[in-house]
């Protein structure tokens, strides 16, 4: 089948377009045809060999997690799907490997693609949709009439972030650049703070929850902005974590904590149901063949697209 593949870390010039052999499927796993695959930061940051220390360099590597795809065999213990079912999902194998004609993912990655929505927003809607959800409903406890701020708002976990806070009932502000606001604006947020103006730090406003999507700040720099029992939650972890967290045995129950997206078949679910009550949208910003993966990483790693970027791979 043919891949995008590394044979060593490096810079998105790393890419080759190689036929390897489709990967094999265990008896709880479902091997799909894929369509099509959403470029995530986890893809480039693994791509430069920011997780070699974990995951060990087992080149040639197959990078990506978000698909959609044609189920194209399942294995013995599979209940939910049979072949030829449409799903979207996120890989759970090391280093993902989706960015080939055939994948493979164990049942609790994937839920039916809901009908209303085309191949590319099926591939961008699961990681940035499984991270907000969780993000916000099982780290903040974020509840009906609180209010959070999402500082990224218009990424990819952002622009889904501001949607499911809003369907979660509560007020939210938005940050982002200039150029973003028009974007984030269709969402709805309740107020937008453009970063490139206004230092978020020194607002006049408490707040529930503090998303740091972005991550380029913390608890210790944004306490002061939380109400008594607000929580900071950000989707990196921080080499000053357990400092932090003996901080916040010192600020009147408020905390700090950490979302790491987990396989979980009822949250994708639910992500389809929502999609499929057309609660949620999502934003395709730039669209890429499989021969284009440099330029689709070079773009995406900058850090400033406007929701998803998608490769397309088959038909
Ligand atoms: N832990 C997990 O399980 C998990 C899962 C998913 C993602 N993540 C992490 O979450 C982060 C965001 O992911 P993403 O997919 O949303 O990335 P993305 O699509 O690249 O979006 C980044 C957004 O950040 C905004 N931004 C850049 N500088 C900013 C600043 N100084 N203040 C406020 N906003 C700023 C940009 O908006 P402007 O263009 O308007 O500046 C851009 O839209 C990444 O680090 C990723 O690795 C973690």
């Amino acid at each position: 089948m043919k891949a995008a593949i590394i044979n060593q870390f490096g810079s998105p010039k790393a890419f080759q377009i190689k036929d390897i052999e489709k990967p094999s499927y265990e008896k709880n796993q479902l091997l799909v045809k894929v369509k099509t695959v959403s470029i995530n930061p986890i893809d480039w940051k693994q791509r430069k060999g920011n997780h070699k220390l974990i995951l060990g360099s087992p080149f040639p590597i197959v990078l990506g997690y978000d698909i959609c795809g044609i189920v194209e065999e399942v294995g013995e213990e599979i209940k939910q799907f049979k072949k030829g079912d449409s799903v979207f999902g996120v890989l759970d194998n090391k280093y993902g490997g989706a960015l080939a004609e055939y994948a493979v993912g164990h049942e609790k990655c994937f839920a039916h693609k809901p009908g209303k929505i085309n191949n590319e927003q099926a591939a961008a809607f699961p990681m940035v949709a499984l991270t907000s959800l969780q993000a916000l409903r099982d780290k903040a406890n974020l509840q009906s009439g609180q209010t959070v701020l999402i500082n990224g708002a218009s990424g990819g976990v952002g622009h889904i972030a501001v949607q499911i806070a809003k369907l979660l009932g509560a007020k939210v502000i938005a940050v982002a650049s200039t150029q973003s606001k028009e974007f984030v604006s269709q969402f709805n947020p309740d107020m937008y703070i453009d970063y490139k103006k206004q230092d978020v730090l020194k607002i006049n406003q408490k707040v529930d929850v503090f998303f740091d999507v972005v991550g380029n700040s913390s608890f210790l720099k944004t306490k002061h902005l939380l109400n008594s029992g607000g929580v900071y939650v950000n989707t990196l972890p921080r080499p000053k974590i357990l400092l932090h967290k003996l901080i916040q045995l010192f600020t009147k129950g408020k905390k700090v904590k950490t979302l790491l997206m987990k396989h979980n078949s009822e949250d994708i679910k639910l992500i389809a149901k929502w999609i499929t009550e057309e609660k949620l949208d999502i934003k395709i910003d730039k669209t890429f063949s499989l021969e284009q993966i440099s330029q689709a990483h070079e773009y995406a790693q900058q850090g400033h697209s406007k929701g998803k970027n998608i490769v397309v791979i088959g038909n």
